[in-house]
């Protein structure tokens, strides 16, 4: 009953997780093409980068992962012992012909991720903390995943860290995290064209104490 394209805005617009699953059930197919080709988008290489550049070390969960860009940039750069969850099968799917990660499964991370205490040496998280999807209390899951000592990346759009109170949220973190650093990054190429062109993110780092 969907009349819209699948789009930014309509991502941007999300209310729910089911709103989640409709959005990216009919952008699942189309979405590397017309959003990361044709839109320039770079946050997943970003956050990649930032990972690997840290001393970043897997086993690696790549949270919100989509149709697995990240995964693959992860890869690029030498990590091995990748693994995917995001609330979409259907994009899931397409992450899983990409053959990067080792395992694949469906959770809704508000929810919880079906996953022990200290399972991740690292996880990685691109595009999914923005408006219309998870905010800030979503950080404590991927630090109760991750192992003492792992490395958390993940992209923060900067209007939604302002309004989501992220801020507030890193504050009350102090002690159960360390070595939080946030770096300005684009989101979309510099030649990109469109309203969204110079939105940017932060790239979030630190480790689980
Ligand atoms: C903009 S896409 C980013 C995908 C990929 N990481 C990238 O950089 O291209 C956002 C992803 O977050 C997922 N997502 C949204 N809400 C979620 C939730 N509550 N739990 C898990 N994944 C969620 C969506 O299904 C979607 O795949």
């Amino acid at each position: 009953m969907t009349s819209k394209p699948p789009n930014l805005s309509r991502a941007y617009s999300l209310s729910s997780p089911e709103d989640s699953k409709r959005l990216y059930a009919d952008w699942a197919e189309s979405y590397d093409k017309d959003f990361v080709g044709e839109q320039g988008y770079i946050l997943h290489l970003q956050v990649a980068q930032h990972f690997v550049a840290s001393g970043g070390q897997g086993p690696v969960l790549d949270v919100g992962a989509g149709t697995g860009v990240c995964g693959a940039a992860l890869r690029e750069l030498g990590i091995s012992e990748i693994e995917a969850t995001d609330i979409s099968a259907d994009m899931l799917k397409v992450a899983a012909a990409k053959d990067v990660y080792r395992s694949l499964f469906t959770a809704d991370l508000l929810q919880g991720l079906p996953v022990a205490d200290n399972s991740y040496g690292g996880i990685v998280s691109s595009g999914t903390f923005t408006a219309g999807h998870v905010g800030p209390q979503a950080i404590d899951e991927l630090a109760r995943v991750a192992k003492p000592g792992g490395l958390i990346a993940l992209s923060i759009n900067a209007k939604h860290f302002g309004s989501a109170g992220f801020a507030a949220k890193f504050e009350t973190l102090n002690g159960s995290i360390y070595d939080l650093s946030l770096t300005n990054v684009r989101i979309y190429e510099a030649t990109t064209k469109g309203e969204h062109k110079d939105d940017q993110a932060f790239a979030a780092q630190f480790r689980k104490a």
